[in-house]
């Protein structure tokens, strides 16, 4: 398919169908990610799937628990708590910080861009995944919100690395309409 259709065909999605994903499709989507840009060869990420449908509503308790805690906004924790609960796979993405791991020793300024690179590189193997999906039929949402409950899904997970982001999947319900693209955003300088 078109590359660019692709894209603009994706929206996120957060009603799916009861239909599981299949292993050969997981594969394919995991596929797309590992082969994102990896920054001076380095590869610093980890994906842990959790397709246990009551562990994804346990998480998603956790997660809901923790953001009515700290009193997040309810636009923002509701969009996320029910794409969650419906969703029928997750992909937590990790940042193994196999980069950062070596710049440590290097200057301030130089580990803070290490860091950003590092993330940068992470968000490229989450598009692609993210576009594969969509290119197999099968709905995503990316979520940044499960991040202030990190380290309680990671003691329960039992991961030691930095979570950076959670994805839900499944076929879609109902697709999400995609927002107007903003104008300006390019500068051409000659
Ligand atoms: C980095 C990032 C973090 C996001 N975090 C959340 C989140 O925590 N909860 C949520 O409901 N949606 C989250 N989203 C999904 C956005 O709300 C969604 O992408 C937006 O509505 C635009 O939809 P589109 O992907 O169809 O363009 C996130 C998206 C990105 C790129």
């Amino acid at each position: 398919m078109d590359v660019l259709k692709l894209m603009k065909q994706r929206s996120t999605t957060r009603h799916y169908t009861n239909k599981p994903i299949s292993q050969t499709a997981l594969k394919k989507i995991l596929e797309a990610g590992i082969w994102g840009p990896a920054l001076h060869h380095f590869q610093p990420w980890k994906f842990v799937i959790i397709k246990n449908v009551a562990l994804i509503k346990k998480i998603n308790r956790m997660v809901e628990k923790k953001l009515e805690d700290i009193n997040t906004p309810t636009f923002l924790l509701y969009p996320t708590i029910k794409t969650m609960a419906n969703s029928k796979l997750l992909i937590c993405v990790y940042n193994t910080k196999d980069f950062t791991g070596i710049i440590e020793r290097f200057n301030k300024e130089y580990f803070k861009k290490a860091e950003l690179a590092e993330i940068s590189a992470i968000a490229a193997a989450i598009q692609n995944m993210l576009l594969e999906a969509e290119n197999l039929g099968i709905g995503t949402c990316w979520l940044d919100m499960p991040l202030f409950c990190r380290e309680e899904i990671n003691k329960l997970l039992k991961i030691k690395d930095e979570m950076v982001a959670v994805l839900t999947l499944g076929y879609p319900l109902s697709k999400g309409k995609r927002s107007p693209r903003k104008k300006n955003t390019v500068v051409t300088i000659s």
